[in-house]
């Protein structure tokens, strides 16, 4: 693949996945409308260099061509959205199926069905419709969903573990660190919950404003 084959290839690419950065900053302001807080945390996201493409197509025993590129990978573009809670995710999620003009392409749960290593993360590839001059086509995003404290293990992790042999006892902290998160982020939301209740609470007991005719 020539820079230039690379740059072509990744243009619309490119474009579906500011559009759909786009409609996630949109969901992120308007899903709790009543509230003043957002689900997102924060959204990173990046599309594949030439290099990390040609090595995945490599380690998949194909050759490294455009073709192959466009056929064979669905996480050219990659979208990283990091929320506060378990739940913020799956409101998104909801929201995202609902809109009629994105194509469902698949979905990974490591949240509900979490990998060995204890990895979670929800991972949907959505089609975007890019309109350009050729006429209309779906382009494939990958958006990975995680909380806070996902983020934290699978950044620790790919750090601590990524590279060379794992020791038995660093895989096995790691599967404990996962579930130890995931606890504390329960703790967390009803800590939260408590706080919103009492918030409410306030909010009732405050005296009805009445105005004279
Ligand atoms: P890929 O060829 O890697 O894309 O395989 P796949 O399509 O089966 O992808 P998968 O659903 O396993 O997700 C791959 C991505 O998820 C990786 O690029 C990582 O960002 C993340 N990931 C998956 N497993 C782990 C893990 O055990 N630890 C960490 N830190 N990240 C992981
Ligand atoms: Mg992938």
């Amino acid at each position: 693949m020539t820079d230039t084959e690379y740059y072509d290839l990744i243009r619309p690419y490119d474009d579906a996945m500011k559009l759909l950065l786009t409609r996630l900053e949109i969901l992120n302001h308007n899903i709790y409308k009543a509230s003043a807080e957002n689900p997102i945390h924060t959204m990173q996201y990046r599309i594949k260099s030439k290099q990390s493409i040609e090595e995945k197509l490599i380690r998949k025993g194909e050759e490294p061509t455009l073709e192959n590129a466009k056929d064979l990978l669905q996480d050219i573009a990659g979208i990283r959205i990091v929320c506060y809670f378990v739940g913020d995710i799956k409101n998104l999620i909801d929201m995202l199926k609902k809109q009629s003009d994105l194509i469902f392409i698949r979905e990974r749960d490591y949240i509900t069905n979490p990998k060995a290593s204890g990895y979670k993360s929800y991972h949907m590839v959505l089609g975007v419709p890019v309109y350009r001059i050729e006429g209309m086509q779906y382009y494939p995003v990958e958006i990975q969903f995680r909380t806070l404290s996902m983020d934290l293990w699978a950044s620790m992790e790919h750090r601590i573990c990524y590279k060379g042999e794992t020791p038995e006892e660093t895989a096995e902290a790691f599967q404990y660190y996962s579930e130890e998160l995931s606890q504390m982020e329960r703790n967390m939301k009803h800590l939260l919950d408590e706080i919103r209740k009492d918030l409410s609470l306030i909010h009732i007991s405050e005296p009805t404003r009445r105005t004279p005719i």
